[in-house]
């Protein structure tokens, strides 16, 4: 791994080899969701209890300060909508030469294995893990299942993960799921969770970082579970504990 590439992955995935990252990019096809209506107003309690933000430029050039001092992991696959014909129907939507213009640590983009779009979405991948390689930025591939949530078992996870990692994704966010040390077990690079849509009770979504943590993720990239919950600075100082203690 290049220097540049290594030192801006030591930025997100921390010295201990463990990461909280916070989602906050799902208004690029789900619009302004309930409580990212205002990002910057959401995040603003929350930045110092994250390593990391996943989010679109837009969110980034609008809702966060210039003086942040902490690593932007930034979306760079859209061209869907909640309410257009396919959610796996992605493009490359933002180029690499404005993803280093942000100052982004890593760039990101989801794939949508076993649907119609698999393959554009992989060769995404590939491009972006091209680009990656070229500008010293590592590559985040989110294993997507749209509205399929019900898809979130091991057999698919684990194909899915070990795919990204074989065209060149440097980490992967995925879902947790029953024997998901069978899904880390498989794949040769880091393993975030992602929270998915908000769970019975906060309690669930610490259970569920801590299942993910003792079965190998190095962290979490949750983002309803954190900022929909009535407490999110306590929620998201008990997923840090959990992560990082
Ligand atoms: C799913 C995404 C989301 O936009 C987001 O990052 C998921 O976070 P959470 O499920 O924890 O709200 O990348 O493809």
């Amino acid at each position: 791994m290049d220097w540049g590439l290594a030192n801006r992955l030591s930025r997100i995935i921390k010295s201990d080899g463990r990461c909280v990252m916070l989602a906050i990019d799902h208004g690029y096809f789900l619009g302004p969701l309930n409580r990212l209506e205002k990002p910057g107003e959401t995040i603003e309690p929350l930045m110092e209890y994250a390593d990391a933000l996943m989010l679109t430029r837009g969110v980034l050039r609008t809702c966060v300060p210039q003086g942040a001092d902490m690593p932007m992991v930034l979306r760079m696959s859209g061209g869907n909508s909640i309410v257009g014909e396919a959610l796996s129907d992605e493009g490359l939507m933002t180029s690499i030469e404005d993803a280093i213009r942000v100052n982004a640590s890593a760039i990101t983009l989801s794939v949508y294995i076993g649907t119609k779009h698999e393959k554009q979405t992989l060769l995404n991948l590939g491009r972006l893990v091209d680009a990656g390689e070229k500008y010293g930025l590592p590559v985040l591939a989110v294993t997507a299942v749209g509205k399929e949530l019900e898809k979130r078992d091991a057999r698919y996870l684990k194909l899915c993960c070990r795919i990204c990692s074989e065209i060149g994704a440097h980490f992967v966010k995925t879902y947790y799921c029953d024997d998901f040390e069978e899904v880390t077990g498989s794949c040769p690079v880091p393993i975030v969770i992602a929270g998915g849509p908000k769970l019975d009770t906060p309690q669930d979504a610490i259970n569920m970082a801590r299942a993910a943590i003792e079965r190998g993720a190095c962290g979490v990239d949750m983002g309803r579970n954190v900022w929909q919950n009535d407490d999110a600075v306590g929620m998201i100082k008990s997923i840090r504990d959990v992560v990082h203690g």
